[in-house]
């Protein structure tokens, strides 16, 4: 880069009245300087971004929609897993293995989040929740899929079991963590062409008012991931919608790395949304109580189409409201389990309309602890308060841009489906003890139910995901006992 391309980046951010950058650009070496201009060089109009994070600030403190124009979708465009015949969802299922044999279906990780919360430094896929096996997340998720490789090879008779690709989204901070934990692990006998990694976008921080850029040291600036919303951009720029295409994969079953009893491809919510028609679909469990961390799947009246409130943007009185037809639940209860079914069409079609507007996507604001550089004593320091913000998109935004009859949502069993992980041990709910808790639970029911004997009635066992993917194929533990901790 020329001094004049320096020059001309330098008066960019000037301009934007973020003079604080440069605060110590002349104690740096040459090379230090080229740094900072390189990181500022990929942001490519900063009065631009400036306008933005306002727009954010304004659009979260709006949050004036009137709570009356939200209800629960229609009928017709929900089922649930609680109540419906066999015959049902025997059927989805048949159909989500066909569409997995004839190698239409991929899966979509988001693990692209710091996991703040969880105050780990590795990225939550490589978290171990203690189970007797001592398995990591990412492990758990990959042997699902080997498993249901597993399954639909013997339901076909196939020679060779199928490969489902296994699309997985990581961020600046989680990447390069990541593949060394699955290369180490041998990608988890799954096979590497069948594992792509791809990157989402960073945007920079900001400070409580929305005005200045952090400084993460003299020579460049604070980025954070720009949010699980950047997942659609990331599948633009990292060209997975065209290899999707070439590789003629039609639905896409999409999920968060931090849920450790997620059933990765499942056939039967993939099934669902085939006979369905859907381009778009969601999987649900009931709220637990008003004040559970999730956001609810809902009609936007007035628009006539899905999408989902956060929990960090409803108001008190929505969120307690009770259904009138029945007191003892909550009127909103479909809670976002960030499990989702897209059609190929649907991305190939809608990503480019989604990403090129903030009507779609727009930036919700975090507020959230930031380590950086104090400037008026020049040190770095790890904040105890909140003291800026990060910007994110949420990958939700797009749902309303989906026609209702076109998007369906699947209410599934919590303690069969899900328990994420998000605070560390020592708060109340989600956390690796209940984690660990909910999946040992679930195992030890299916064990139960196939005639298995506990020695003692505390007793829990681990199920390891080869040996049964929901609950299948534990015939054989009829009649035979097991002790605590005995892995299956
Ligand atoms: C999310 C949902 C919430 C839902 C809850 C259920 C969104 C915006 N919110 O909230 O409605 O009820 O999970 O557990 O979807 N991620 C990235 N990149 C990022 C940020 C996050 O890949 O920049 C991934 C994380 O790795 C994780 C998932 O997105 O897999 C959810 O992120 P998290 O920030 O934990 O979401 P919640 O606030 O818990």
């Amino acid at each position: 880069m020329t001094v004049e391309s320096h020059q001309t980046i330098i008066d960019s951010f000037k301009k934007a009245n973020q003079d604080q950058i440069f605060k110590y650009y002349d104690e740096l070496n040459t090379n230090e300087q080229n740094q900072l201009i390189e990181q500022l060089s990929k942001i490519e109009n900063p009065t631009d971004l400036i306008n933005t994070v306002e727009k954010a600030i304004k659009h979260s403190s709006s949050n004036s929609e009137e709570s009356s124009n939200f209800t629960q979708l229609p009928n017709e465009q929900t089922a649930s897993t609680l109540d419906l015949d066999a015959q049902v969802l025997n059927h989805w299922s048949d159909l989500g293995f066909e569409a997995i044999s004839k190698g239409e279906v991929a899966i979509l990780l988001m693990a692209g989040g710091q996991g703040t919360r969880l105050g780990s430094s590795d990225p939550k896929g490589c978290f171990n929740i203690n189970l007797p096996s001592k398995k990591s997340l990412f492990e758990i998720q990959a042997e699902k899929i080997l498993k249901t490789e597993k399954l639909t090879q013997s339901k076909f008779n196939l020679l060779e079991k199928p490969e489902i690709m296994w699309y997985i989204m990581t961020s600046g901070p989680t990447r390069e963590s990541t593949e060394k934990f699955f290369k180490s692990n041998k990608f988890f006998g799954l096979s590497s062409n069948q594992i792509k990694f791809f990157n989402q976008g960073t945007l920079p921080c900001f400070n409580l008012e929305g005005n200045k850029i952090l400084l993460n040291s003299k020579n460049s600036i604070c980025e954070s991931p720009d949010g699980n919303g950047g997942l659609y951009k990331a599948l633009k720029d990292n060209k997975i919608i065209e290899d999707l295409n070439n590789k003629k994969i039609k639905h896409i079953h999409m999920y968060c790395v931090d849920n450790s009893l997620v059933k990765v491809a499942d056939p039967i919510f993939i099934g669902f949304a085939i006979d369905k028609k859907f381009d778009l679909a969601t999987k649900v469990v009931r709220k637990r109580d008003s004040t559970e961390s999730v956001g609810l799947i809902v009609l936007n009246k007035k628009l006539k189409r899905p999408c989902v409130i956060e929990y960090s943007e409803i108001s008190k009185e929505l969120t307690e409201k009770l259904d009138p037809l029945d007191n003892q639940l909550l009127f909103l209860r479909a809670a976002n389990i960030v499990n989702h079914y897209y059609s190929v069409d649907l991305l190939t079609k809608m990503i480019p309309k989604w990403i090129s507007s903030q009507e779609y996507l727009p930036f919700h604001i975090a507020k959230k602890k930031i380590p950086s550089i104090n400037l008026k004593t020049n040190e770095f320091y790890k904040p105890t308060e909140p003291n800026g913000i990060k910007l994110e998109q949420f990958i939700f935004d797009v749902f309303p841009s989906v026609e209702l009859s076109k998007f369906g949502c699947l209410e599934v069993d919590r303690s069969e489906e899900f328990s994420p992980l998000k605070n560390a041990d020592g708060s109340k709910n989600d956390t690796p003890t209940t984690c660990k808790n909910h999946y040992l639970n679930r195992g030890t029911k299916w064990v139960k139910t196939n005639g298995g004997i506990l020695e003692n009635e505390s007793d829990l066992v681990e199920v390891n995901p080869l040996t049964s993917y929901s609950g299948e194929g534990l015939e054989f533990v009829k009649g035979k006992t097991f002790k605590n901790g005995d892995i299956i």
